[in-house]
């Protein structure tokens, strides 16, 4: 898991720590989204049967995208990430539950006989999805693989060459439609994943891994594109990385997925608000290990105008007791700016009840690390 972390005095705009836009980082993408859910699963659930074993990957998984929001879903390696993005696109059938997009029952449609393939077909044309490995056809040009889903769809090749140009430009890659994908860069090649993606003008946009083959200066640039798309386009992207920095930089909301199951969902700034939040958490660790027995270690949420007073030293002269730092970080999540911290008073938990009354009073939110409390380990390296 990859997560910047960044000293606490290094920091600008410290210790004004204003839950606004800051000035440089882009804006969230909140404005554009609506309470419509876009997408939506009720109990999927997704049972492989091979050779005679059973892998139940998906374990019913209620799922609700907002119009118009950048969803992630991050877990481990072997959560059901990848199970979940085919179920809603319908590449893999699930095994009961109901999978809706843009208002239309796609099971249903699934399970209607054999001309329910065309329909479905049509209606996918209209979900996008990117890859990972960017599956581009080799032996096509840019340009011809931006029109392979239009040709499918039937649209007249004058169309189809308009909008394919139309794509690239959106893309920025207007001047490589003559290109084979052999001569492009592993970020070229996935702005023509994206723009494939287009083509059929989708209303959500899937993505599996699309930034995890790239390195990190193009992960952001593809990132910023789709962050751009969602904002220009309306799009509603649902995406599923193991990249805390993914979720970090562009999402608006988040699930956690464990053995299957959703286990922890909401926007960015409810989970980052939500005390225990193991998403929070790994979306803004703070680390610093207690110096002794007998103390109390506190992880301190900096929300709102809590931001802007002098808590700490107030507890200090309230109670008179000694507060070490034992770690602190500022950072931007979702374009927000947030601040944690990581203190320590004398004495157990049962002594400090008080004391941690008073800065819950503040607005502050607390978590008190237990003893033998860890960095969460939601995605594990050698994940894909
Ligand atoms: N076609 C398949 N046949 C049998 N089992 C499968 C199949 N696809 C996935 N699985 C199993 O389902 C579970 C979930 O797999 P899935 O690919 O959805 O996980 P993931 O979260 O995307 O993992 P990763 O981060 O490694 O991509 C795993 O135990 C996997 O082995
Ligand atoms: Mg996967």
């Amino acid at each position: 898991m990859s997560v910047r972390r960044r000293p606490y005095e290094t920091q600008p705009h410290s210790p004004c720590l204003n839950l606004h836009p800051c000035p440089g980082t882009p804006t969230p993408a909140h404005s554009t989204v609506t309470e419509t859910h876009v997408i939506t699963t009720s109990g999927l659930t997704k049972v492989y049967r091979s050779r005679g074993r059973e892998v139940t990957a998906l374990d019913g998984v209620d799922l609700h995208v907002r119009e118009g929001e950048v969803y992630g879903v991050i877990g481990q390696s072997g959560a059901g990430k990848s199970s979940l993005i085919r179920c809603v696109n319908l590449l893999e059938r699930p095994t009961s539950g109901t999978v809706t997009v843009a208002g239309q029952d796609l099971t249903a449609l699934a399970g209607r006989g054999p001309r329910a393939g065309r329909e479905l077909r049509r209606a996918r044309s209209r979900i996008g999805m990117v890859f990972q490995h960017f599956n581009l056809l080799s032996s096509r040009t840019v340009r011809d693989n931006i029109e392979l889903p239009l040709e499918i769809l039937g649209t007249p090749a004058k169309e189809r060459s308009r909008k394919a140009l139309e794509l690239l430009d959106l893309v920025g890659l207007a001047d490589k439609a003559g290109a084979y994908p052999a001569q492009l860069s592993g970020g070229q090649k996935q702005r023509v994943g994206i723009a494939r993606a287009l083509a059929g003008d989708p209303k959500v946009l899937l993505s599996d891994e699309a930034t995890s083959a790239l390195d990190p200066e193009t992960t952001r640039s593809i990132l910023q594109l789709l962050r751009d798309l969602n904002r220009q386009l309306g799009l509603t992207v649902l995406l599923i990385t193991h990249e805390m920095d993914v979720v970090k930089s562009i999402c608006d909301s988040a699930a956690l997925m464990d053995k299957g199951r959703i286990v922890e969902s909401g926007t960015v700034s409810e989970l980052l608000a939500t005390p225990g939040s193991e998403l929070a958490a790994a979306l803004f660790p703070v680390s610093g290990e207690r110096t002794g027995e007998d103390r109390t270690v506190l992880d301190v949420t900096f929300h709102g105008e809590a931001a802007t007073q002098p808590v700490v030293s107030q507890l200090a002269r309230t109670y008179n007791i000694d507060i070490s730092i034992l770690g602190a970080a500022i950072d931007t999540v979702g374009g927000l700016q947030i601040g944690r911290m990581r203190i320590e008073l004398p004495g157990r938990y049962e002594d400090n009840v008080v004391p941690i009354g008073f800065l819950r009073e503040q607005g502050l939110q607390i978590d008190v690390v237990g003893a033998d409390a860890q960095a969460p380990v939601l995605v594990k390296d050698g994940a894909k």
